[in-house]
């Protein structure tokens, strides 16, 4: 982890309760809309993405809630977290469980938010950092994707990957708190929680946090 990340990360956000899951803690911001310019500055870079990675997000929340309640899910299981920003699906899933968790993600200070809060949560989550959505998915047997579907562009690459590792057999869980995006008519809904997110950026601060399973395609004739 670039020791700059970590020490802005440290300096920027507080370790806090997420509301709804007793037990996980991660370091969350304020306000985003101020700790973006603080990230342009840190990295000179005006288009810098926006600090996803301070933030517990609708669809995080969904996965963790169910994972909670559904630790079967991934218990002894390879698991992997697409997009996985602080972490919050990968700390669950080894709160519930899992054997093995890695977390992806395009942002470097997600990973360095990650290995922070793995560490403040008493876990240890593997990292690949990068956009692999043009790659084979990876041979996990479970793969989560907490609130991907919030751009078009992300949304039209995120799907058809998860439907390919589905088609791998590896079981895909959704959380998705209604974002436009999301092709909810090729899902399965499992599950609705009612989430409180953490970024005033949302325009609820409750929202109903869905969690969906991506199947395979049916064998074709
Ligand atoms: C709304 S956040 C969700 C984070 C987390 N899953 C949650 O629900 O709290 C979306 C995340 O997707 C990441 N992301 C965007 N494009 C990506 C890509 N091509 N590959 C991997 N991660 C990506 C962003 O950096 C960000 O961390």
């Amino acid at each position: 982890m670039a020791a700059s990340s970590r020490a802005f990360i440290l300096r920027h956000t507080r370790l806090r309760p997420v509301p709804g899951l007793e037990g996980i803690r991660l370091h969350l911001g304020d306000e985003a809309l101020p700790l973006w310019h603080a990230v342009q500055v840190e990295t000179g870079d005006p288009d810098t993405a926006l600090p996803y990675w301070a933030f517990a997000w609708g669809g995080g929340l969904a996965i963790a809630h169910y994972l909670r309640a559904h630790s079967e899910a991934v218990a002894g299981r390879r698991v992997f977290d697409l997009a996985s920003g602080s972490g919050l699906c990968a700390i669950a899933a080894l709160r519930a469980g899992a054997a093995e968790v890695t977390a992806n993600d395009i942002d470097p200070f997600s990973e360095a938010a990650i290995r922070l809060n793995a560490k403040a949560n008493g876990v240890r989550v593997d990292f690949v950092r990068g956009d692999i959505l043009d790659e084979e998915p990876p041979h996990a047997e479970v793969v989560l994707a907490g609130d991907c579907w919030y751009e078009a562009v992300l949304a039209q690459r995120v799907t058809p990957w998860l439907r390919r590792a589905a088609d791998r057999g590896s079981l895909v869980l959704i959380g998705d708190p209604g974002r436009r995006y999301l092709p909810t008519e090729q899902l399965a809904e499992l599950a609705r929680f009612e989430v409180r997110t953490t970024t005033e950026l949302e325009d609820l601060a409750l929202k109903q946090g869905r969690v969906f399973e991506l199947q395979p395609a049916p064998p074709s004739a």
